[in-house]
């Protein structure tokens, strides 16, 4: 288990509207914290190395906007995303980074990767 480190409870919502809490450690980047609690709907081809635009989600708003904005070449994949891209919300989830600012953040998984 994670003893002594931060946890951030995060709530996933799955391409069938499931919503799927996890607690997630500092460090951990959004893409991990799915795969590693079996939260369906992301890919991740290429192992979190943005370089295939299957991790796609769409962040609350609120988180959205507290953290760091995406990168031009995470803004240049995800314009290649099969799901629509929501300016300002849509994220890769293999670059987002968990820390204390994602604590109640709500993700949502697209039908489409
Ligand atoms: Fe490939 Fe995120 S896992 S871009």
């Amino acid at each position: 288990n994670f003893v002594g480190e931060a946890m951030n409870r995060v709530v996933f919502i799955d391409p069938e509207g499931q919503r799927r809490p996890v607690d997630v450690p500092d460090g951990w980047t959004l893409l991990e914290a799915a795969i590693q609690n079996g939260v369906p709907g992301i890919l991740g081809e290429c192992g979190g190395s943005a370089s295939c635009a299957t991790c796609h989600v769409y962040l609350d708003e609120t988180t959205a906007g507290q953290i760091e904005a995406p990168s031009d070449l995470e803004q240049a994949l995800l314009s290649q995303a099969p799901a629509h891209l929501e300016a300002g919300r849509s994220r890769l989830s293999c670059q987002v980074t968990v820390s204390d600012r994602l604590t109640g953040c709500v993700v949502m998984v697209p039908d489409i990767q």
